[in-house]
């Protein structure tokens, strides 16, 4: 890994990528990319796919390359599971220490890149650094897909959850969202560049610096979601239809790995989320959801009730990305 990483690094957003269409041939590295009605064809995409016939042959033949930097639970596997689940097969590496980039040679993500474009029809790149997945995109030859780049953005994940939150509610205009917790990371920023395509009201409670970038701020309220700040998890709850959790607690994003330390601190109370908050305070239809893993900001007593949407969002991450690939590369 060459550069340095910096929260506040420039974000090339795709000034090279001519592909016409949103979705076929194209690289998937920004939400900045996509149309409300860009979004919609997705979701509808993904609601076919999971009520239609077998989509088990779909994408054979088709080759997923995964290039992970960075640990990751979910939206590698999901990625794979939705590429073996379409027909197609997947290699890679989930660990730059075992490729070139990781020793003497440093190799840089462009040479890297041009070797796994002729390798897959596909790379799905994340990287502590933001702007990696642009850089793979330049030089890959194949659409690359941002799986999260530092500080930058993680757009499958995004996507993932506009379509958890449509599903549970029927659409997403009229929504009152909550949104919390460390409000500058890369999930979150995808996040608010996707609601500002809705009609809805989004609810900040960011924790102590942690408030979004006002530019931000401003090209989310120049959409169509209207923006307010509220001091705490327990202020917006009885307005809210979604709350959307991240971290407040979280490790270094710009490191590939980091060790749990000793003793991690605990979360503020402001920005924690419970059973006993939700039963006296949130409407019965109140779901929460987070992109995960989770820390004490959202405590395990919420696992068995209804309030519980991120199972359901951490599901939803195969034929979302299912649904995805096939607009890319499907015949
Ligand atoms: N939501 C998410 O990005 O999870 P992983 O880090 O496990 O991929």
């Amino acid at each position: 890994m060459t550069t340095t990483p910096t929260r506040s690094a420039p974000h090339p957003h795709l000034s090279f990528d001519p592909a016409p269409d949103p979705w076929r041939g194209a690289h998937v590295l920004s939400m900045r990319r996509y149309r409300r009605e860009d979004l919609e064809d997705l979701f509808h995409h993904t609601d076919a796919l999971r009520s239609g016939p077998a989509a088990s042959t779909r994408l054979a033949g088709r080759v997923l390359v995964s290039a992970f930097y960075q640990s990751s639970t979910r939206t590698r596997l999901a990625h794979e599971a939705a590429m073996l689940r379409m027909g197609g097969t997947c290699t890679g590496f989930a660990d730059a220490g075992v490729t070139r980039a990781g020793d003497f040679f440093a190799e840089t993500p462009e040479d890297i890149a041009r070797m796994l474009g002729g390798y897959g029809d596909l790379v799905v790149v994340r990287h502590p650094c933001t702007g990696t997945a642009d850089r793979f995109a330049s030089a890959a030859g194949v659409p690359v897909v941002n799986a999260g780049d530092g500080w930058g953005e993680h757009p499958t994940q995004a996507m993932t959850d506009l379509y958890t939150m449509r599903g549970f509610r029927g659409g997403l205009d009229g929504a009152t969202i909550a949104l919390t917790g460390d409000l500058r990371m890369r999930t979150m920023r995808s996040v608010l560049l996707g609601l500002r395509h809705y009609r809805c009201q989004l609810l900040l409670v960011p924790g102590p610096g942690m408030a979004p970038d006002p530019a931000l701020i401003e090209e989310v309220a120049g959409g169509r979601a209207r923006v307010e700040r509220r001091p705490s998890v327990a202020d917006a709850v009885p307005a809210a239809d979604f709350v959307y959790m991240e971290p407040v607690v979280q490790p270094d994003y710009t490191v590939g790995r980091s060790a749990a330390p000793a003793h991690k601190p605990a979360t503020p109370p402001e920005y924690r989320v419970d059973r006993a908050l939700l039963e006296d305070w949130a409407r019965p239809h109140l779901r929460v959801l987070h992109s995960l893993p989770r820390q004490d900001e959202l405590s395990t007593d919420l696992d068995d009730t209804p309030f519980n949407g991120y199972w359901t969002q951490a599901r939803n991450g195969v034929p979302v990305r299912m649904a995805l690939l096939d607009l890319m590369l499907g015949a």
